[in-house]
């Protein structure tokens, strides 16, 4: 005998079956994505006395990538760098995914560091090292201190290590010393370290502030693809605004260590980047054109 399909019949069962559907398997039907980045009130003041945060508040979803803006001196890299704590806030607290890495030090601070990489303006590669070796570092965090010391990385991490250096068009370079490639070819490597570390969290402070343009254009492109294709959450200071505003989902803007806005592209007028960089629209985009 076969088993007919009997449609609910009022809406109230209707409902309850739509609901029954969309829990299958326990996940929950239109879940905001959660967060991995809470910074509360971080304020930081040098021990010279410059206060280079002060008050900043927002948080982070998983998936989002936030671009950083604001002019030199404004506070973007101790931001940043707070957020490994690389600097340690004078107030306020920083979580990632859920734990709080100012009150965290020794091991589980190793532990909760694995899921924050980082990609620095000058790349901070080995240069006497291969290309391999240095995208390998990218799994130190993973490892033992002797271990990582004698370079013991796993077959699958090579593996895995050759394979994102094809997908990021280096292939041909991965036992070439790092020291011998282009500025563009040495950023690809400290993304390919960075995405090896499996981060949930990729800090970028100025990564193409050392490449001319179609360079920059380049590694914009590579850490949107890392970001989308690996769910890698990301946070990028950039001082280029036309290049803020074709990447990020979403900008923050601070202005001598203080957020003074944070919202999506659509919503950074003109007046809203005075503010930021307090310099008239005009005297910015020329600036912007002359690449400076
Ligand atoms: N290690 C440091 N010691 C003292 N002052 C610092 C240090 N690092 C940065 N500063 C100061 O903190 C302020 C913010 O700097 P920074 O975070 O580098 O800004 P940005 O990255 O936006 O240029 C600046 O006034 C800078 O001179
Ligand atoms: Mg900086």
């Amino acid at each position: 005998m076969t088993t007919v399909y009997a449609a609910p019949a009022t809406i109230a069962e209707q409902i309850e079956e739509l609901e029954a559907i969309a829990n299958l398997g326990g996940v929950e039907p239109f879940a905001p994505a959660p967060t991995v980045l809470a910074v509360d009130n971080v304020s930081k003041r040098y021990p010279n006395g410059v206060q280079a945060l002060k008050g900043v508040s927002f948080s982070v979803a998983q998936g989002e990538f936030v671009v950083v803006i604001g002019p030199s001196g404004s506070g973007k890299s101790t931001l940043l760098r707070s957020l490994n704590k690389l600097v340690e806030v004078s107030d306020g607290r920083i979580e990632i995914d859920g734990e709080c890495i100012s009150a965290t030090s020794g091991r589980a601070l190793q532990r909760l560091r694995r899921k924050v990489a980082m990609v620095f303006q000058h790349y901070n590669l080995v240069g006497r090292l291969s290309v391999l070796q240095n995208v390998l570092h990218g799994r130190l965090g993973y490892m033992n201190w002797l271990s990582g010391a004698l370079g013991r990385y796993s077959e699958a991490d090579k593996v895995a290590a050759i394979d994102l250096l094809h997908e990021l068009d280096l292939g041909e370079f991965v036992y070439n010393r790092a020291g011998e490639l282009s500025g563009g070819q040495k950023q690809r490597v400290g993304i390919a370290r960075a995405v090896m570390q499996q981060p949930k969290v990729m800090l970028c402070d100025e990564p193409i502030a050392s490449l001319d343009p179609s360079s920059a254009k380049v590694i914009m492109d590579m850490i949107r693809t890392m970001s989308e294709g690996r769910d890698i959450t990301c946070v990028v200071n950039l001082h280029q605004i036309d290049v803020a505003l074709k990447y990020a989902t979403r900008i923050i803007g601070l202005h001598a260590g203080e957020l003074v806005f944070d919202g999506p592209p659509s919503q950074l007028d003109a007046e809203t980047i005075e503010l930021i960089y307090n310099t008239p629209i005009e005297e910015l985009m020329i600036s912007e054109a002359l690449g400076e």
